[in-house]
């Protein structure tokens, strides 16, 4: 019988070594999954039940320095406020840096900075975590390869393992136990057209963290059994989308992609619904456009603001319908 590998062996395994040695710094981007991770098959290692394709978005991100302090807890500030340790930012980044303490009486500061909204559904854990890996590989000069970095990123938040890259990545679910197997790796590709809109319906925080939700999602829904074989057909084709610059065959999928996961939320017991009134006119503005043959996609994560994705030839019919909303051309810049 094999024994169930833990956080801390699955840390301990990747990492060289427990001393700091400098002030870290580290900088990562938000992504956005155009096919989604939705449900565990492992909770403590993190490890998805299917594989997941997403695009960073540059400019839009964390940047985060790390230190070793004399104190006797992690004083952590985000945007320059300090954190009460008992908040529950605080808490689950206390909770994540026990893994790389040498001694339970080893504390840090940590400043964090992000550029997107926290905890809105424009993924700032994944940037979050992202950026804390870089940081801790800097201040603790391990010299780790991305993927490395992209299993320990994993561990703090599953879409954060797809944060160590530019452009497109890929999270393999892998298949192993032990977890050493999922990491992201990036889709070495360019495609300047390409661009990502972000309506934002609602920026405050939401009341159903992502791992909450998938929980009672794989737990509940019965539709949740047909997400896994669907998202994984859905890999290949966005695969295939991006390997040919088919852009209607990506947006088709992303968008099916994203509104099928909605629908396992929706289907879940309490049901768990992201969106508002709003998200659901944004979602009507995208199909009118379409209808008009102008070809826009979205795509929506674990809340209600609609991710837009189109051409860069169809800006200005875009901003007509949307107004000015923050267009990022991820390979554009
Ligand atoms: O990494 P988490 O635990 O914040 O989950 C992310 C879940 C989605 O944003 C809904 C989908 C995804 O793949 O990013």
């Amino acid at each position: 019988m094999t024994t169930k590998t833990t956080a801390q062996q699955f840390i301990d395994q990747i990492i060289p070594h427990k001393t700091p040695k400098k002030l870290g710094f580290g900088e990562a981007p938000v992504n956005i999954a155009l096919n989604k991770y939705w449900g565990k098959r492992d909770v403590e290692l993190n490890l998805p039940t299917n594989s997941s394709l997403s695009i960073s978005l540059p400019g839009l991100g964390t940047k985060t320095s790390i230190e070793k302090n004399q104190h006797t807890e992690d004083i952590i500030t985000l945007n320059k406020q300090l954190l009460s340790k008992e908040s529950p930012f605080a808490k689950r980044l206390s909770l994540f840096l026990n893994y790389f303490r040498a001694a339970p009486t080893q504390f840090f500061n940590i400043t964090t900075e992000n550029s997107v909204p926290t905890a809105a559904g424009l993924a700032s854990s994944a940037s979050g975590y992202a950026a804390l890996v870089l940081a801790l590989n800097d201040c603790f000069e391990w010299n780790l390869p991305n993927q490395k970095l992209s299993l320990l990123a994993r561990l703090g938040s599953g879409s954060a393992s797809r944060s160590l890259y530019k452009g497109f990545a890929i999270w393999h679910k892998g298949t192993a136990n032990n977890g050493l197997d999922s990491y992201a790796e990036p889709i070495k590709t360019s495609w300047a057209e390409f661009c990502v809109g972000l309506v934002e319906v609602d920026i405050s925080e939401k009341k159903m963290g992502s791992t909450q939700g998938m929980q009672n999602t794989v737990e509940t829904c019965e539709l949740y059994s047909a997400w896994p074989q669907k998202a994984e057909q859905d890999l290949l084709k966005i695969k295939q989308a991006i390997k040919q610059k088919n852009f209607k065959l990506l947006g088709k999928t992303a968008e099916n992609n994203a509104l099928s996961m909605h629908a396992t939320m929706i289907a879940t017991w309490p049901p768990i619904l992201y969106w508002q009134a709003e998200s659901v006119t944004a979602m009507q503005q995208v199909w009118q456009l379409r209808d008009k043959g102008i070809e826009i996609y979205f795509t929506m994560d674990a809340g209600p603001n609609l991710k837009l994705l189109f051409l860069a030839s169809d800006i200005i019919e875009i901003k007509k319908m949307f107004g000015e909303i923050l267009i990022i051309q991820p390979f554009n810049v």
